[in-house]
């Protein structure tokens, strides 16, 4: 396999954290090129540093971060702060970064990077809200035909985490998501349809603090939470890093090209990807939908990424 160069746009969060530790541990197949920094689980301040902070552990700080935006198109922030909020975050065993964010623009820096490299070479991972993204598309639309592909964590077809139907990164900003699924870039979309067969028992989170390195050691503090839900007997899924593992091994994933459209109309459906899985829309398809993967081997890829890094 041809090493791939990706953007990481992103909220950390404890699972983006573990996807872009996941992404760096495999630097024979993934160049990190960049981490662009949304709101969404925190403040965009709060994701930018803990981006750094997952890039200090990782002795990856040459690795450049923006500051995106710092609030979705339309309406006001919704966070994450059950699992994800400041006050957790700021506990993460991780090392403080001497680093800072970079003074460009994250959707400015989206931009520029995909002008100035060689078309179908750079893939966006998109694990937050997709304003940064749609930000980019609006002022330079020509960049969407430059990508190789957008592989996010977004949408639900099958029950969502916000509301009934809406998933939390798509609900924080469906006017982004909406602007971006209209774009004729290649999409691949790991939804909570597939991350919740991704759910972590205490066997699988056992395996990955029970790595003897330092970088394991550390990260353990993120795992923690989901260990108490898992010992509570609901265990949650690790979203994020779907978006890694189908980069890295696509062959344990399986899905549909399906025609996606996003609910921006206030009210009980506010956010859903509305999922046209038996085509009975009539509109051309615009996303690759994956519906399920090999629980088993996302964890050996984790633990192996983990062991490696
Ligand atoms: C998504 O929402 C966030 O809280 C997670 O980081 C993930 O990207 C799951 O709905
Ligand atoms: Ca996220």
């Amino acid at each position: 396999m041809s090493k791939q160069s990706i953007i990481i746009d992103t909220d950390p969060g404890q699972d983006d954290a573990l996807a872009i530790l996941l992404a760096l541990a495999n630097g024979d197949a993934l160049d990190v090129l960049g981490i662009t920094a949304v709101c969404g689980n925190i403040s965009v301040k709060g994701t930018a540093a803990n981006a750094l902070k997952v890039l200090a552990l990782a002795g990856r700080e040459d690795v450049p971060v923006f500051l995106g935006a710092p609030a979705p198109l339309v309406g006001a922030l919704v966070t994450a702060d059950v699992l994800h909020g400041e006050a957790i975050t700021a506990g993460w065993d991780l090392p403080l970064s001497k680093a800072s964010p970079r003074a460009e623009f994250a959707a400015d820096w989206i931009i520029d990077t995909l002008l100035s490299r060689p078309a179908g070479t750079v893939t966006i991972c998109a694990l937050g809200p997709l304003t940064n993204i749609a930000l980019a598309f609006a002022k330079r639309p020509e960049i969407a035909d430059r990508l190789r592909a957008l592989v996010m964590m977004a949408g639900a077809s099958q029950g969502g985490n916000m509301n009934a139907v809406a998933e939390f990164n798509v609900f924080v900003d469906p006017h982004a998501a909406a602007r971006v699924f209209a774009s004729p870039v290649r999409k691949v979309v790991a939804s909570l349809d597939v991350t919740q067969k991704l759910l972590a028992t205490e066997r699988d989170l056992g395996r990955l603090m029970a790595i003897p390195n330092r970088i394991a050691s550390q990260v353990s503090g993120l795992l923690r939470l989901y260990e108490a839900y898992a010992k509570a007997g609901s265990p949650r899924p690790l979203h994020d890093p779907a978006v890694i593992a189908w980069l890295l091994a696509p062959e344990m994933f399986s899905g549909k090209d399906v025609n996606v459209e996003i609910e921006t109309a206030p009210g009980r459906t506010y956010g859903q990807t509305i999922v046209d899985v038996n085509a009975v829309t009539g509109r051309a398809t615009n996303a690759h939908w994956l519906t399920d993967a090999d629980r088993e081997g996302f964890y050996r890829l984790l633990e192996s990424g983990l062991t490696r890094i």
